[in-house]
């Protein structure tokens, strides 16, 4: 006969381990594999605006809001969004960063 006791253990120990894998949710980041990777070119330098990296993250959409640096400034590096920005802003629900096709 299995004890109460041990019955509730395996419970608590099958609610746990069920727990630990529903949090392990991958998330955007550079480098890594799959497809919430984040994209960069190999051997790119990151700018010092870029630093600390966790201030960037948290500012770059007021640099590009209030217009003092533009769009354009991040395609030369980020020059595929769909690879880079947007893995991230569609992931968190954020507006989708179109390239404007130069007009000629
Ligand atoms: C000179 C090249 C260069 C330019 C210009 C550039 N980036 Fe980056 N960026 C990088 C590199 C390289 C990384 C990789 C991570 C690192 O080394 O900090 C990066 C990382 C990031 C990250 C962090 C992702 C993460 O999770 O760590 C964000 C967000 C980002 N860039 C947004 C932008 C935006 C927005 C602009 C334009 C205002 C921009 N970048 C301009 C090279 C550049
Ligand atoms: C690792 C995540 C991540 C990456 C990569 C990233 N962003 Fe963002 N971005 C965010 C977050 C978070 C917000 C804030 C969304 C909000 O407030 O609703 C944001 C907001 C923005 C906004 C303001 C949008 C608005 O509706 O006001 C712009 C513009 C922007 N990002 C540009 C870029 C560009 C350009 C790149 C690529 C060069 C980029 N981002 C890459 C996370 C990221």
């Amino acid at each position: 006969m299995i004890s109460r006791s041990s019955l509730c253990a395996a419970i608590i120990f099958f609610m746990l381990i069920t727990a630990a894998a529903c949090s392990r949710v991958e998330k955007p980041a550079v480098g890594g594999k799959g497809p919430l990777s984040l994209q960069v070119a190999e051997g790119l330098a990151s700018p010092n605006y870029h630093k600390p990296a966790d201030i960037w993250m948290a500012a770059h959409m007021d640099q590009l809001n209030s217009g003092r640096m533009k769009q354009q400034e991040c395609l030369g590096c980020h020059s595929e969004p769909d690879n880079f920005c947007n893995k991230c802003h569609l992931y968190i629900g954020a507006k989708k960063i179109i390239v404007q096709k130069a007009v000629l």
